[in-house]
C-alpha cells in the first residue's frame, strides 16, 4: 500500500520542477522577437526635422517610427520620429538615445535574448544601452503614445524610454524627483549635443505633461502640465483631439507644444502653445 500513497506526492513534485524549468526557460527573450539592425542602405524621401537624413527600422506604432537620423555626416542618432508618411507635414523627433554621443555607418541596434537593447559602433564600442540584461524581459514594444517599452512577462515595464526625455515630453510623459528631472535643449539645429537651455521640475516629485478631454463629447482638449501638488496649469484648449502632442525646449530656449492632428494631410502641426511669444527669453 505504502508505493502507491506516494505516488501522487511524487507526481506533484515532478509537476512543480516542470513548471519551475518552463518558467525559468521562459525568461529569456524569444528568439523571434529578438533583432539586429544594421545603420546601413539608402536614406528616405520624406521631409523631417533638423533636415536631417534618416533611415526607418522596423519597430513602429503610427504615427511613431524608430530610425536612425544624422544631420552631420558620420553621426548618427537613434530616435523615435511622429508624424505619418500619408501626411506632406514634416516628422519630428520625439526621443532619442545618444544625443551627444552619436553612432556611425553600420552601427547596430541589438536587442538579444538577454533583454538587453544595444546600441553600438560597427566596431563594437557601446554608444548607449538601456542595462536590461537578465532582468525577465521578454519583449519590446512602440507603444500608441510613443513610449518605447521592455516588459517582463506579465507586462510590467522594466525599461520605458519616457523615463528617459531629452528636450520633448510626449503625452503623458514626466519630470521626477530621482528620474529625468530636466529639458535640456539641443545645441543647434545641426548638432545634437546638450545646448544652453534647461528646464527643471524643481523640488516637485513629478510634473507630467497630459491632454484630456474638456467634456464627455471630446468636442477640444485641454493640454496641460500636471503637477503632483494638485495644480493643473492649461496651456491650451484645442478644439480637436490634441493626444499627439508634445512639449519641446527648442534651441533658442522658448518652450512650445505641438498638436499632430492626424485628419489632416497638409500642416498637420499647430503650435498650440508659446511659453514666451515675443521669442527669446
Ligand atoms: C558597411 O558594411 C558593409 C558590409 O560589410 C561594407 O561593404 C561597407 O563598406 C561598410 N560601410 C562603411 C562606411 O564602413
Ligand atoms: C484621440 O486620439 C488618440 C490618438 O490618435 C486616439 O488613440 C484616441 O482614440 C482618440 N480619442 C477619441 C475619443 O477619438
Amino acid at each position: 500500500m505504502a508505493p502507491s500513497q506516494l505516488r501522487p506526492v511524487s507526481l506533484m513534485v515532478s509537476l512543480s520542477i516542470f513548471s519551475f524549468i518552463a518558467l525559468a526557460a521562459a525568461v529569456t527573450v524569444p528568439l523571434s522577437s529578438t533583432f539586429k539592425y544594421v545603420n546601413e542602405g539608402e536614406f528616405g524621401d520624406y521631409i523631417v526635422e533638423y533636415g536631417a537624413n534618416y533611415r526607418v527600422l522596423d519597430p513602429f506604432n503610427s504615427p511613431f517610427q524608430l530610425c536612425f537620423y544624422n544631420t552631420t555626416p558620420n553621426e548618427f542618432t537613434l530616435a523615435l520620429r511622429m508624424g505619418t508618411v500619408r501626411s506632406t507635414s514634416t516628422m519630428r523627433w520625439v526621443w532619442e538615445a545618444n544625443r551627444g554621443n552619436p553612432v556611425g555607418e553600420n552601427a547596430t541596434l541589438t536587442f538579444g535574448e538577454d533583454g538587453n537593447l544595444v546600441l553600438a559602433d560597427a566596431d563594437g564600442r557601446i554608444a548607449w544601452q538601456t542595462s536590461t540584461a537578465n532582468k525577465g524581459v521578454v519583449h519590446f514594444q512602440v507603444q500608441p503614445n510613443g513610449n518605447m517599452v521592455l516588459q517582463d512577462i506579465k507586462g510590467y515595464f522594466i525599461w520605458q524610454s519616457f523615463d528617459y526625455p531629452t528636450d520633448t515630453l510626449l503625452v503623458g510623459q514626466s519630470l521626477r524627483a530621482g528620474g529625468a528631472a530636466r529639458l535640456v535643449s539641443r545645441f543647434s539645429e545641426k548638432q545634437n549635443s546638450n545646448g544652453p537651455f534647461s528646464v527643471k521640475n524643481g523640488r516637485l516629485q513629478y510634473v507630467t505633461f497630459q491632454s484630456e478631454p474638456v467634456t464627455e463629447e471630446g468636442f477640444s482638449y485641454y493640454l496641460s502640465l500636471e503637477f503632483s501638488t494638485g495644480v493643473n496649469a492649461i496651456l491650451a484648449t484645442p478644439k480637436y483631439n490634441s493626444t499627439l502632442s508634445f512639449l519641446r525646449l527648442g534651441v533658442d530656449g522658448n518652450v512650445k507644444v505641438y498638436t499632430y492632428n492626424d485628419k489632416v494631410d497638409i500642416g498637420a502641426w499647430e503650435v498650440t502653445f508659446t511659453l514666451f511669444p515675443g521669442g527669446k527669453p
